[in-house]
């Protein structure tokens, strides 16, 4: 193996904690950061460097975890009782070849950069531990040197002195260390320390008392060593990880109005000069083409919204797509299914399920539609609704090209408008309407002449 292969690479995650500190019947590690598990992080993460394999010891909250990532690729070993570190790491080795280089991370530290694990991994003939410095170091534990800089041993918090609680340089906890000194490291491991437990950090001395050069690796930034032992924490990671976010978003040309009030969980991807106000939530895939502009507090799940359309403020689209030069919204609901055709315009309280809405149609003010295919340049008038359920079955409307549909009407589906056809205002329609003429139902207007209105009646 060179140094820069990792190719015969295993990575065991450490996920058994109880996560006293969070105050929640999930496991830890399932709660979300970015609409993802933490776990999925360090999954997600551990798998850009290629291992062969990855292991999660997992321990409290019964299978919840294991069923969280049952597609994930990755093998499960429960740990129970959690007698530290080292024990957690001794559960997973039965399922690993006694070759190549094994990477310990934790489930609850999600933001670690590929390039930082990279860097651990590159020594892969001895034990590399990623430590940091940080102006306060309580809790974490410290690396003890010799005066020459030689990496020695690590020391808890709770069995340290107070010389070495002074030593700034800690134990982030991700270590990698090759198979097989690590198996027969792990076995020599003894819990004779405040905790009775199981040290990890124990392995140091096993591998400096072997002749090795312990390796260390400065993580570049503190949020990558991070953990989540508080939602307080999980809080913080979570504002980190968006202004990374929305940093990156920023050098490829994107406006943010404020890079603080945005949100992604999940992925978004924006063409040229595309502009996003303050307090939009992206969920899942999101794509925005060239001069997109979303306005302030829009939700836009699963969307795909084409070159030049504008999304204006209180907007929610939810697996829905749209091509180029719409206009979308105020307070428009595009529901799943909701496909708009170029230049297509959907306005305030207007809500759409599969509904197929041509080029140049128009829905602006107060509407449902539910499965109907609508042609192109067809208006819609306000307060219409596509009656598409009846209780029990789903019909469909359809709607030909350049009809016009006057407000207050309801299609009672299935029902065909024929291409250019008018309906009138109020008109209830539960037969097709034929092509080219106006069809309407509704009551005859008369005036009854010499009506007066009722007078307040005198009390006696
Ligand atoms: C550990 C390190 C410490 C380091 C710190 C970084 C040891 C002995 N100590 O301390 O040097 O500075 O992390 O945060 O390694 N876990 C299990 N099973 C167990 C115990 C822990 O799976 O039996 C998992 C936890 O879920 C967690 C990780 O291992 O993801 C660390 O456990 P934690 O109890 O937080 O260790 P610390 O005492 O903080
Ligand atoms: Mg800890």
């Amino acid at each position: 193996m060179t140094e820069s292969d990792i190719s015969d690479l295993n990575v065991v995650i450490l996920a058994a904690g109880k996560g006293t500190r969070m105050y929640s019947s999930l496991p830890k590690v399932l709660h979300a950061l970015a609409g993802k598990p933490l776990l999925g992080h360090v999954i997600d993460t551990a798998k850009t460097l290629n291992p062969a394999r990855i292991v999660v010891v997992y321990g409290h909250g019964g299978d919840q975890v294991p069923d969280a990532f049952a597609k994930a690729g990755v093998q499960f070993v429960k740990q129970e009782p959690q007698l530290g570190t080292g024990h957690a790491v001794q559960q997973a080795m039965p399922l690993l070849p006694a070759s190549g280089l094994t990477l310990i991370l934790y489930g609850d530290v999600p933001l670690t950069r590929p390039e930082t694990l990279t860097a651990v991994c590159r020594h892969p003939s001895t034990l590399t531990v990623l430590t940091a410095h940080l102006a306060n170091s309580t809790g974490y534990g410290r690396i003890i040197r010799d005066v020459s800089g030689k990496f020695l041993r690590m020391v808890e918090e709770k069995d340290a002195t107070a010389e070495e609680k002074a030593v700034r340089e800690i134990n982030t906890g991700i270590v990698a260390a090759p198979t097989a000194m690590l198996i027969d490291w792990l076995k020599a491991l003894r819990n004779n320390n405040v905790q009775k437990e199981y040290y990890l950090t124990d392995i140091v001395p096993q591998a400096v008392a072997a002749g090795l050069t312990v390796q260390s690796v400065n993580a570049a930034n503190e949020w990558e060593i991070a953990g989540v032992n508080s939602r307080t924490q999980l809080a913080e990671l979570e504002r980190r990880y968006q202004l990374e976010y929305a940093e990156k978003l920023m050098a490829r040309g994107v406006t943010l109005r404020d890079p603080a009030r945005i949100d992604i969980r999940g992925e978004l991807v924006c063409g040229q000069d595309v502009e996003i106000d303050v307090n939009c939530v992206f969920e899942g895939r999101v794509t925005l083409g060239d001069g997109v502009r979303i306005g302030a507090h829009c939700v836009l799940k699963d969307a795909d919204i084409g070159a030049g359309t504008v999304v204006a403020p209180m907007s929610h689209i939810d697996s829905a797509r749209c091509a180029a030069d719409c206009r979308i919204g105020p307070y428009a609901r595009l529901r799943p299914g909701a496909v708009l055709g170029a230049h297509a315009h959907v306005g305030n309280f207007v809500e759409m399920k599969k509904v197929e809405l041509g080029e140049g149609s128009k829905v602006n003010h107060l509407t449902y539609l539910g499965d109907a295919t609508i042609g192109r340049n067809v208006n819609v008038g306000a307060g219409t609704i596509t009656c598409n359920y009846d209780g029990v079955n789903k019909f469909r409307t359809v709607i030909e090209d350049d009809a016009f549909i006057g407000s207050d009407t309801q299609l009672v589906a299935p029902v065909t408008v024929g291409r250019g056809a008018t309906l009138g205002a109020g008109t209830t329609l539960t037969k097709d309407a034929p092509a080219g003429e106006l069809t309407i139902s509704r009551a005859k207007q008369t005036t009854i002449v010499g009506w007066k209105r009722p007078t307040k009646k005198k009390v006696t």
